[in-house]
């Protein structure tokens, strides 16, 4: 079966999809982008993904292009004609074609990308072992709360981490970390408060973060939004990172030094768990 991906409207085969050089996403990084999981051939937390979406495209003042209803029968749809159980789905809009000039364009109409990938996901190999991180330099812009294609900060830190032969770059501003390089940075303290840094414009608002911290409550978890310095992770009891295709994931090694046991902790365990619950939607156990 050929690939299937959605450009403007129509479903096509991935060899005759086209978008045309003057497109705004292709020479000025003008548009945003999402991403949903799919799990058992089901969307996670989509219609959270789809509000990020329209706030993205809101603070860049792109029309949204399609209702939230229509977005969900556009990803199914997808998710069905590429027979996909277990990956993502990945939506991008720009604000569309025209001769190159920075301001925006009069009468231009968005452009829509949607196409799928499969993941191993829900039995990922780091979700036993745990995965090792690096930290670099946050080189990014101050708007990091909307989703921009504009991704080249992170391109560069998630090189530097696949160089060093680790799964992820936790990125460094003003001492703090802010975030990981695709993903949400998250701590356990000895005295078992899991750490993460507050919502602000310096980090995306993750939705698998907020489907986290609100498990985590309900399993009266202590949680402490405030910002950490990588000695504080280095020194911690655990760490664990969180995104729509990483789910929950032990962090085990932070540049090269051992977390806690260096082995994943309790707490990211646990966790993990009780998403992968809620993501399928089954109860979790007593
Ligand atoms: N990235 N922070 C950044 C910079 C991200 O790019 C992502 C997600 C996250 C986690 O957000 P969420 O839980 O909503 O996936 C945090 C996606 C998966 C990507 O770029 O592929």
């Amino acid at each position: 079966m050929s690939r299937i991906v959605y450009v403007n409207g129509s479903f096509v085969p991935y060899d005759e999809a086209r978008i045309p050089i003057m497109d705004r996403g292709f020479l000025f990084a003008d548009g945003i982008y999402e991403v949903s999981a799919v799990i058992e051939g089901r969307l996670v937390d989509n219609e959270a993904h789809l509000a990020r979406l329209e706030r993205s495209l809101g603070e860049i003042r792109i029309r949204n292009p399609h209702s939230a209803a229509e977005w969900t029968r556009l990803e199914e749809e997808l998710v069905s004609r590429n027979a996909l159980t277990e990956g993502l789905v990945y939506m991008q809009v720009t604000r569309g074609v025209a001769e190159r000039d920075f301001a925006f364009p009069a009468d231009v109409s968005p452009t829509v990308v949607m196409f799928t990938q499969e993941k191993r996901m829900t039995d990922a190999p780091g979700a036993e072992t745990g995965v090792a991180v690096i930290t670099v330099p946050d080189l990014r812009w101050a708007r990091r709360d909307i989703k921009s294609v504009a991704l080249l900060a992170q391109v560069l830190a998630k090189q530097a981490a696949a160089e060093a032969g680790v799964a992820e770059a936790w990125m460094v501003e003003d001492g703090q970390v802010t975030e990981g390089g695709s993903s949400t940075a998250f701590i356990v303290t000895r005295d078992g408060c899991i750490v993460t840094r507050p919502l602000s414009h310096a980090i995306l608002p993750g939705i698998t973060r907020q489907a986290l911290l609100r498990l985590a409550e309900e399993t009266q978890l202590r949680i402490e939004e405030r910002p950490f310095t990588p000695e504080e992770a280095k020194g911690a009891a655990e760490a664990f990172l969180t995104s729509a295709t990483s789910l929950v994931m032990p962090v085990v090694s932070i540049d090269g030094r051992a977390v806690g046991e260096g082995r994943p902790g309790p707490i990211a365990r646990r966790l993990r768990a009780l998403y992968l619950e809620a993501a399928r939607g089954t109860q979790p156990a007593a």
